[in-house]
């Protein structure tokens, strides 16, 4: 049976706050009791510091409704503007590296994982339709935080093509191009063959663009690779790998690069490439990943 609550009546506008704290007051979900009472508090007094006027009112509504509007199976507006507003990330250090004291090696997952990517052998490549770029060789090495190697992590890798475009926002690309999922092996190591990745800008159709716009901000990430490691017994690691020659390094309109996420994309113009019949310029990227100790769990896909 629901109980109810009285409010008391609203007399002034200081009654309104405490009026919503006292009806949410009893929910039976502890967590859901504090999270609210503290989102009331913050939503209200945001209001009240900005006077927030009727047409902003307005337009934040239409804001929201059209970030729905705009979100289906292969876009996700939500969490773009969780990431445009630094959301995303502020989330992401409060829940790895002990609440940001310490340097972490995850990062936002952004709105483009899928899952099922196609498992691939060691070494192989995740170019799966014709892709032009300069070659890529990528070698990485899982461990713990004692910096033992982890046998048996899967990961899953995905990225954008050399003209920055994900597989499933582009045509000419085969499904599936660009991601795929490894398993370390005793030494904790997998490895794969890709392309470079280019920046891209993040989607500007939608109401994130808008604001974009009217905020004067570029769009653009800088190149990266993006890793999510699934092991049971420690914490999903989900984390990109920046191309440490990207012009947008200190501008990701998405505030993802932290110092321990810059990778050594090393250029090659001669000596013995690392496979047969490759042209310089050719790129490697060697790249450690830690894995804290926790639960597994995988993050819901943005898309499908
Ligand atoms: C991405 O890296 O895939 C991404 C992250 C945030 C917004 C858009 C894209
Ligand atoms: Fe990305």
């Amino acid at each position: 049976m629901l109980k109810r609550v009285s409010n008391g009546i609203i007399e002034r506008l200081e009654d309104v706050t405490p009026a919503v704290q006292r009806a949410m007051s009893d929910s039976g979900n502890a967590r859901l009791r504090t999270v609210m009472d503290a989102f009331v508090r913050h939503m209200h007094a945001f209001a009240r510091e900005v006077n927030l006027t009727e047409p902003e009112y307005d337009l934040a509504i239409d804001f929201l409704n059209r970030i729905g509007q705009t979100t289906n199976d292969s876009h996700n507006e939500a969490i773009l503007f969780a990431d445009a507003i630094g959301f995303s990330t502020l989330v992401c250090l409060l829940n790895n590296g002990n609440a940001g004291a310490t340097e972490t090696a995850a990062a936002l997952l952004g709105p483009f994982w899928r899952a099922n990517s196609p498992r691939t052998e060691n070494g192989g490549f995740i170019v799966r339709s014709p892709t032009p770029g300069a070659e890529l060789f990528v070698t990485c090495e899982v461990v713990d935080v004692r910096g033992k190697p982890l046998a048996g992590v899967d990961v899953d890798v995905w990225q954008s093509s050399p003209v920055g475009l994900y597989e499933n926002q582009d045509d000419t690309q085969a499904d599936m191009n660009l991601r795929g999922k490894f398993t370390t092996d005793a030494a904790g190591r997998f490895s794969f063959r890709s392309v470079k990745p280019a920046g891209y800008p993040v989607p500007t159709d939608g109401p994130v663009g808008e604001l974009l716009r009217a905020q004067n901000r570029h769009p653009y990430r800088p190149a990266h690779i993006h890793f999510l490691a699934f092991k049971p017994g420690h914490k999903t690691l989900v984390t990109q790998v920046f191309v440490d020659d990207d012009e947008h390094l200190e501008s990701d309109v998405v505030f993802g690069v932290t110092r321990a996420l810059v990778g050594d994309y090393r250029r090659h113009d001669h000596g013995e490439p690392p496979a047969a019949g490759i042209r310089a310029p050719w790129y490697t990227l060697n790249y450690r990943f830690v894995m804290e100790a926790g639960e597994a769990i995988l993050p819901k896909p943005p898309i499908k």
